[in-house]
């Protein structure tokens, strides 16, 4: 086992458009390992606890109503490098800004509607992984 971990979800948007397959595929060739997954909707209590980081913004309330409107993939991922990697391959949170050939440019529909989650820290892709895996469900 070597390299770091980063954590991922593909949100609601991109489930509901099918691209759960294309996605996952995108981050395989990319080099990342998954090491655990679940397909599950959030309440949004869950969504709240998820993102307890962004409570104060004004963002917040559309955020954990959007998070919590239909099933995500949660996913804990294994590479070199993955955290900073793995930002670089979904690219900019507003997806009219993202990089060409990213997953958000590719496959998101607006800021909060974004396709893809990435962890922004070693410390928080552990925590995130915490979250939703107990050891059992990792490999
Ligand atoms: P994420 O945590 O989902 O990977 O996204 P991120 O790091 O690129 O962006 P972050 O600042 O952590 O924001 C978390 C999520 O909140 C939604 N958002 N909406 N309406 C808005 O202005 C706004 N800003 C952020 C996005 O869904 C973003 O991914
Ligand atoms: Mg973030």
């Amino acid at each position: 086992m070597t390299g770091t971990l980063t954590f991922t979800m593909i949100k609601p948007d991109a489930v509901e458009a099918n691209n759960i397959g294309p996605i996952l595929a995108m981050i395989n060739k990319a080099g990342f390992k998954i090491e655990a997954m679940k397909y599950m909707r959030l309440t949004r209590e869950q969504a709240g606890q998820f993102y307890a980081v962004h409570k104060e913004r004004p963002f917040f309330g559309e955020l954990t109503e959007y998070m919590s409107s239909g099933p995500i993939v949660a996913v804990v991922l294994r590479k070199n490098n993955a955290v900073a990697d793995f930002r670089e391959l979904i690219g900019a949170t507003d997806p009219s800004k993202a990089a060409e050939g990213t997953i958000r440019k590719l496959f998101a529909k607006s800021i909060a509607a974004n396709a893809v989650h990435g962890s922004d820290s070693d410390k928080n892709a552990l925590a995130e992984a915490d979250f939703f895996f107990s050891q059992l469900e990792r490999f």
